[in-house]
């Protein structure tokens, strides 16, 4: 590639991935955005970062009649988030563990679709009282099984060391405690959009003049 040619940018999907009321998500995913915000990466436009929140996509519980590997959509809310996915090149997925595994949300979302995930790179989040690792290893089978190329590493927070909560309110579930993570969880995150923006250029090799 000479210096006049340029690669287009990587839009990566940042999917939070949780959608109850009171939901921490969109705190995690909002530092996560920060974080990538700084990346050079980013600052040369090499990057955009788009939140997807699944609770804002509304998808009703899977109804489509035909599995999404036949790619025959027959209804408006399944086009429409088919939509949203395939415009991204690459995502990351920011889950907390539930029972040990993802929120129902997060899996149901995936099962919608297929094409739309194969083949693109993805990077995990997870979080939870033990930083959600078992979630974060669910998710990793269920994006293999949709194809998608899931960075060997993932990002763990824990939520009562990377949130700062108000003195004595550990207890309370409800709590508002604030996102505060170490540093080193930022470099963490830094390492996968490096790795997502090296994945999407690998997987998208020819330059726009
Ligand atoms: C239904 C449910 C199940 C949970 N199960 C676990 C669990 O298995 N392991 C864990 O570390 N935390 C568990 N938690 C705690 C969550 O990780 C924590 O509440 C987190 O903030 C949930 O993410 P959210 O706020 O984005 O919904 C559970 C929470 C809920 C609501």
């Amino acid at each position: 590639m000479n210096s006049t040619q340029q690669h287009r940018p990587i839009m990566v999907g940042l999917v939070v991935g949780s959608s109850r009321q009171g939901r921490r998500g969109p705190a995690v995913a909002g530092w996560v955005a920060e974080t990538a915000a700084r990346h050079p990466a980013t600052k040369a436009g090499e990057v955009t970062v788009e939140l997807i929140d699944l609770a804002e996509q509304r998808l009703p519980m899977l109804d489509e009649p035909v599995p999404a590997r036949f790619g025959d959509y027959r209804h408006e809310h399944t086009r429409r988030w088919s939509t949203v996915v395939a415009a991204c090149d690459a995502f990351i997925f920011v889950t907390p563990e539930y029972n040990s595994s993802v929120p129902a949300v997060l899996k149901n979302a995936i099962d919608h679709l297929d094409a739309e995930w194969r083949g693109k790179p993805a990077g995990l989040l997870s979080y939870g009282a033990r930083g959600g690792g078992r979630a974060a290893a669910h998710l990793r089978a269920i994006l293999g099984e949709v194809g998608m190329k899931v960075r060997p590493d993932h990002v763990e927070l824990q939520l009562f060391t990377d949130f700062q909560w108000p003195a004595g309110s550990t207890s309370d579930p409800t709590a508002k405690a604030r996102i505060a993570p170490a540093p080193e969880r930022a470099a963490e995150v830094t390492l996968m959009v490096t790795d997502l923006v090296a994945a999407g250029r690998a997987a998208d090799p020819v330059p726009v003049s």
